[in-house]
């Protein structure tokens, strides 16, 4: 597999070949590296599941150059869900409708939804619309990682998660760090009303803000929803150093927090972000971080909930849930 850094059209045109013959792309976008499948290629989309090491029955996402092949994949479309639609795509946020036909069991995990997103990044634009200009009707894109781990929001991490997996034919498109760094919100639109499964940087308020519409925000995010959504589990995005929240570090554990919060003595500070939005940004990196540096625990104190911030405590917690044991 090789890794492509400079993303020339041309290059972007033998990726897209790459994954019309059925091969994998990993590739950026604005929050989290995903490892690319045509997703009408049952074959294909099979190989995401093995080199992730994904359950079967966990939905991928489609992600499609822009909002006028949305009625390829999904049916039943709400007035509210083109609206938002038009007010963040292309954007981080993925929005789950009724699926079409297209969408088979093997993109939705056997649900009658399926996920779709545009997202934001030039290179991601650029494969998605050559894909399509080649008779392609969407990727299916889950973050390219292991499962149960950390999403890549660099190309070096993609390499280190899924080097051992991914074949000759492969390919991963480096696009630099990605600028988000969590996975876009997902929203439930097959309701009366929008409802937010997993928060990401589009929050709530930006929602009503930019669309006047109403949302749900379930309390503990996806536990009452009707919808089934497997990757949404308790525990996620986890790093091998145990993660805790807001505690008091010792010497030689890790340490991330804003950069007004001083360093604990004796402890390693992993980042320093100035505010929520880069703190979104660089939580990934610093995670993976914790791992190379061999940490045990790696401790973190969050930043408010407003905004990006009950996206980023989101991740935290299911990060801390996967070592409660310990
Ligand atoms: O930002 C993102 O969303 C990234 C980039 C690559 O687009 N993708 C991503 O995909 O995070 P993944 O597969 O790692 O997480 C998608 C989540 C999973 O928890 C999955 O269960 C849920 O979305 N999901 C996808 N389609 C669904 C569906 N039809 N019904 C319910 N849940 C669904
Ligand atoms: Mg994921």
């Amino acid at each position: 597999m090789a890794i492509i850094s400079n993303c020339t059209a041309s290059l972007i045109k033998d990726a897209a070949l790459a994954l019309k013959e059925g091969h994998l792309v990993a590739f950026p976008t604005e929050t989290v590296y995903g490892l690319g499948a045509d997703a009408t290629n049952e074959k294909a989309v099979a190989r995401i599941y093995e080199v992730k090491g994904r359950p079967k029955d966990h939905p991928l996402i489609v992600h499609i150059s822009s909002m006028e092949l949305l009625d390829k994949w999904a049916s039943e479309i709400p007035e509210y869900a083109i609206k938002l639609a038009i007010a963040f795509w292309p954007g981080p946020m993925t929005l789950l409708l009724k699926r079409t036909d297209l969408a088979k069991d093997f993109i939705t995990g056997g649900q009658d939804t399926v996920g779709v997103r545009v997202p934001a990044h030039t290179v991601a634009m650029a494969l998605l619309k050559e894909f399509e200009a080649q008779g392609g009707l969407g990727v299916a894109a889950p973050s390219a990682n292991r499962f149960g781990k950390v999403s890549p929001t660099v190309a070096d991490a993609v390499f280190g998660e899924l080097s051992d997996y991914l074949s000759t034919y492969d390919l991963i498109l480096d696009g630099g760090m990605c600028q988000v760094g969590i996975e876009s919100t997902i929203i439930n639109c097959t309701k009366s009303t929008p409802e937010i499964l997993r928060p990401g940087a589009i929050s709530a308020s930006m929602i009503i803000n930019e669309t006047g519409l109403s949302v749900l925000r379930i309390g503990k995010f996806n536990n009452n929803s009707e919808i089934k959504t497997p990757g949404l589990l308790k525990s996620h995005y986890a790093p091998k150093a145990k993660v805790i929240i807001s505690g008091t570090p010792s010497h030689g554990d890790g340490f991330i927090g804003l950069a007004e919060i001083p360093t604990p003595m004796g402890v390693i500070r992993l980042s320093a972000p100035k505010d929520s939005k880069e703190y979104a940004q660089v939580l990934y990196e610093s995670l993976r971080a914790a791992d190379s540096l061999g940490l045990k625990r790696v401790f973190i104190e969050p930043p408010d909930n407003q905004g990006i911030g009950e996206a980023i405590r989101d991740r935290l917690e299911k990060a801390a849930n996967n070592r409660k044991d310990q």
